[in-house]
Formats: structure tokens, sequence, C-alpha cells
């Protein structure tokens, strides 16, 4: 369904796409970002359960990435635990940080966070365990071609397997899609894809099914959520790669969406991204939110209209979403604006503090917390 709103900048984006001036493209911007900010918008939300308490009554999972390092504030300590159901370790997970030598890992910071999740009661999603970044920095100098099948078994099996039967989820794969490489497959150019060819994702899925059966194994990208010329281009490309892999009987079971969003991006459209939703679905995936935060880098200075608009974008995206069935959980990039990624990847011109999450720096929630529950108090029961 298309709101009034969506069908204003629809049809200008019709027109601005048709003859894109400067200025129409402007004025739209204008009026989408006017839409948004609407003073008159209901954000109010019944009652104070928690978002993950919000989420479980309708068969959802809402949780947040978290470093160890943010649990030693206790006020976000409690925090954490009191609104969240699953947690994802933003980067102790990552080959980079869990092998210090070609010969060694080191779980510590891993282990301290499934042991955390299982005395709160919280799941533990796996992130990531094939990526191209983040790699260990003697990675290039030890794996070549001769080795690298080895390495990446021997990767998954020890990884995966440590956590065999305590994981919701793995993100096996992440970011292997880049449409921009000029392959007709559309696959990245990464080492894993120089070294060991298309084969490569196949392998790791297989691997990680034998290491955990447990989990839900799941391809996980960015880039989807918008209609744009390499957003259209990179559905396409991973529909057909999933589709690839599941007439393979590779055992995938869900699609990631990353979901780091854009406040000043007029390009999302519900209906064409609801459809791709449905697209994922019909190969019989599940979907998860993995990675949810809204950038405010090009939104005004002032603070009550960024955050109407952030709270508009978070409850816009996230209806579509939960609309689709198969959707089955939702995961931030971090609870509060004090640990944001953002600050260094997406920061303002103006360098004002970033306001991207669902409780500011201080630990206060925000309209974005509203959105957030509103979206779970609204969805469809699983
Ligand atoms: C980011 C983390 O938030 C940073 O702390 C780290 O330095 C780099 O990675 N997509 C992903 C995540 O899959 O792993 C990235 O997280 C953000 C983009």
């Amino acid at each position: 369904m298309i709101t009034r709103r969506q069908a204003l900048f629809l049809g200008l984006g019709t027109v601005g796409g048709l003859g894109a001036t400067f200025f129409g493209r402007l004025r739209a911007q204008q009026l989408y970002q006017e839409s948004l900010a609407d003073p008159k918008r209901d954000f109010s939300v019944t009652g104070d359960l928690p978002l993950g308490d919000r989420a479980l009554a309708k068969g959802l999972l809402y949780g947040a990435a978290v470093h160890t390092d943010y649990l030693a504030d206790p006020d976000f300590e409690s925090l954490f635990w009191h609104e969240c159901k699953i947690l994802v370790p933003e980067n102790e997970l990552q080959s980079k940080n869990l092998r210090p030598t070609p010969d060694r890992f080191d779980f510590t910071k891993a282990d301290r966070l499934a042991q955390l999740a299982h005395e709160h009661d919280l799941q533990i999603r796996g992130h990531s365990l094939i990526w191209h970044i983040l790699l260990p920095d003697w990675f290039t100098e030890v794996v070549n071609a001769q080795n690298a099948e080895q390495f990446l078994i021997n990767h998954i099996q020890t990884v995966a397997g440590r956590y065999a039967g305590q994981m919701h989820s793995w993100d096996v794969l992440n970011e292997a899609i880049e449409t921009g490489d000029d392959r007709s497959d559309g696959l990245k150019k990464t080492p894993w894809l120089e070294l060991l060819g298309p084969e490569y994702i196949e392998l790791a899925f297989r691997t990680a099914a034998e290491a955990d059966p447990h989990a839900l194994l799941v391809y996980n990208d960015y880039g989807l959520e918008y209609e744009t010329r390499l957003g259209y281009a990179k559905r396409r490309a991973t529909l057909r790669m999933l589709e690839q892999l599941k007439t393979k009987g590779v055992p995938i079971h869900a699609l990631g969406i990353q979901s780091h969003l854009n406040a000043a991006d007029v390009n999302f459209n519900p209906t064409g991204f609801r459809a791709f939703l449905q697209d994922v679905a019909s190969l019989d995936l599940k979907i998860l939110v993995t990675e949810l935060d809204v950038t405010d880098r090009y939104l005004p200075v002032d603070t009550v209209i960024r955050d109407r608009i952030i709270a508009s974008v978070y409850e816009d995206y996230l209806a579509v979403v939960l609309d689709e069935p198969a959707t089955i959980g939702v995961l931030t990039w971090g609870l509060s604006d004090r640990h944001t990624w953002l600050s260094w990847s997406s920061p303002r011109e103006d360098n004002l503090p970033v306001r991207p999450l669902p409780w500011d720096a201080q630990l206060n929630r925000k309209l974005a917390w509203n959105a957030i529950a509103r979206a779970f108090d609204n969805a469809p029961s699983r």
C-alpha cells in the first residue's frame, strides 16, 4: 500500500526522473523531508513494554549489536538486557579479532558475550564467518590458492563448531554481491572469490551446516533497501544467487538485510521493496533485518526535526518489513547514539553528534524508540 506521502514523492520522483533537473530533485527532497518531519505525525505508544517484549508478543525477535566494552557501563548494560531478546557481537566474531596469528584463535571476548547472552536469557547470532573486510593482517601473506579451501573450511569448522547449538543464526557470508564489479554473476571481487572462484559460497554454507546443524544460515548484505539503479541491480543479483543456491540444495535459510538507512534518500519505495521481500520469501527463505540504523548525516541541525524524520523512516521501513510473514527478527546496529559506527563512518558535515539509534547518548529514549515500538505493536503476529 502506498501512503499519500509516498504517492506524492513517488510522483515527484518520476517527474524528477523524467526531466531530472537539479532543482526538481531538490524540491522533491525538500517535500520528502517535510513530509517525514510532519509535526502532526502520531508516534504515541501504549504502555512501557521494552522493544524485545513487544516483538516477542508478535513472534518476532528484537535485539542489537553490542561490543564487550559497551557493557562495562552499568547503565548501558541494564538497558541492553532490559530491551533486547537477541544480541549480535559487533566485531568480536570477525576473523581479524578472533585470529591474532595464523595458528591461534582468541575467543575470550566472543565467549564472554555468549556467556552473558546465556545468563540474561538472550539469543545470540554470529557475525560473520566469511567476509572480505576485517580479515587478519596476515591473511594475504598466509592464504593462497593452494591452501585457501582448507583455510576456509578450518575457519568455519573452528568458529561455528565452537558455538554449535548456541547460535540462533550465523551470517555465514557477508557482502558478496557487487554488480559494479562487472561480473555476469554480480559477485564482488573479494580475496575469497579470487582464491576459490564462485564455489566458495556453496562451500561456506555446506561447511557451516556441518559445523552447526542447529543455526539458521544467513546470507547478509546491504544496498537492497532503495530503488536506485544499483539497488535494483543488487536485488536482482542477490535473488539470482539465492535461487541458484537453493536449487542446488545448498543449506541457506535466510537473507539478512543490513538496513543501514539514509533519512535523506528519497528512493525508498514501499511497494517495490515489499515485492522484493515477497520474492525472497518465495525462495523458502526467512528474512532478518540485521544491522538497522538511520543516518541523519544530511538532515537539518534541529534535533527535534531530525528525530522526527529518523523516527518516520524507522516506522515506514519496518511497516513494510514486518508485513512480510517470512521476517523473523530485527536487530539495530547498536542501541544508543553513544556507541554507533555512524559517528565515524557517516559523520555530519557540521560535526554535530549523530542521532541514528533508538536511545540518545545519555540513554534517553527517542522518537525512534516509539517508531520501532509502534512497528512491532502494529505488526501481524507470526
Ligand atoms: C562495522 C562495525 O560497526 C565497526 O565497529 C567495525 O570497525 C567495522 O564494521 N556492515 C557489516 C558490519 O556487516 O560488520 C559493519 O560493522 C558495518 C557494515
